[in-house]
């Protein structure tokens, strides 16, 4: 059996995120990370009959897994290869606004982490890649092989709150070309020095670095006002994410526009977590966190 078939996406918060869309029967809903199609199965289960969703992904081979796996909801689902942060023009070409309820479960699946060969992960030899979209132009191997230092301090400490990035730094100015995720995950960790502890030295590196390749702290604060102002009243909008860092991204935004704008209630003072169980059956549920807003 190859990694790829063995690999799949066991989707996070599933309970949590039917009950904070308040999904109901003939509703409308936008994903607008769908990858292998594990939450929009569900919301498109709490819909039936008449409810439908329109799945973004940017990534065409999630896309493809998430078609196979929604082929009982054909049609009911409208699956497009996109960027969420083109979320308002999206959803205005297909027809879907307003709508009830969208999600955005943020970050990678496994199936990108562990079975794309596609350098996510520093666990194999993998080519630098990190892209979700293999349409954009740079891709980790830039980052890493062509930032200054200066560059790569400041990606590294701001996007994986790296306290050692100017050590990480210098050892990877040292030993470039860097050409694969194993030899980055070698420097990052000999750079990092002192014990390991439960986490690899390199997993805030490697979060750094895929946020920079993907815009992702761009793409999270362009979405949530065009996705607010797609909700029908009393439409529900659920994030979640999967670094503290997103997570205050994502708190400061609800605030602003429920504050300022007056357009959301939000909905939990405190994040939403998986239970103990969920975590032990699925480790990778461990860091997410879910915020749930409603329109006003
Ligand atoms: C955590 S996974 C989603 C898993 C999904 N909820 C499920 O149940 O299978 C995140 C997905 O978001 C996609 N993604 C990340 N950034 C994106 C963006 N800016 N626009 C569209 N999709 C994006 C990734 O390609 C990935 O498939």
């Amino acid at each position: 059996m190859s990694v790829m078939t063995m690999t799949y996406h066991v989707p996070v918060l599933t309970q949590q995120v039917v009950e904070g869309l308040q999904v109901k029967v003939g509703g409308r809903y936008i994903d607008c990370t769908v990858g292998e199609g594990g939450h929009s199965r569900a919301i498109l289960e709490a819909s039936s009959p008449g409810g439908q969703l329109l799945g973004i992904d940017l990534d065409p081979q999630a896309l493809g897994t998430a078609e196979g796996n929604l082929h009982a909801f054909r049609d009911l689902i409208t699956l497009t290869n996109d960027n969420f942060r083109n979320l308002k023009q999206i959803a205005f070409d297909q027809g879907f606004d307003p709508v009830d309820g969208i999600l955005l479960d943020l970050g990678l699946s496994s199936l990108q982490l562990e079975g794309g060969n596609r350098g996510f992960s520093f666990r194999t030899e993998e080519p630098l890649d990190m892209r979700f979209d293999p349409r954009q132009e740079v891709t980790a191997w830039e980052v890493v092989n062509q930032y200054s230092r200066e560059d790569l301090i400041q990606v590294i400490s701001t996007y994986g709150e790296e306290y050692r990035a100017d050590r990480i730094a210098r050892e990877v100015l040292e030993n470039r070309p860097i050409d694969t995720s194993l030899q980055l995950a070698q420097v990052v960790a000999k750079a990092a020095r002192g014990p390991w502890g439960r986490t690899h030295p390199a997993t805030r590196t490697f979060q750094a670095i895929r946020m920079e390749v993907n815009n992702e702290l761009e793409n999270i604060e362009l979405v949530l006002a065009q996705a607010v102002s797609l909700l029908t009243l009393g439409g529900r909008l659920v994030v979640i994410s999967y670094h503290s860092l997103e997570d205050r991204l994502i708190k400061n935004l609800f605030r602003q526009e429920s504050r300022e704008a007056r357009s959301i209630r939000v909905m939990n003072k405190k994040v939403i977590s998986p239970s103990r169980d969920e975590v032990r059956t699925n480790r990778r549920s461990r860091s997410a966190r879910m915020r749930v807003a409603e329109r006003i």
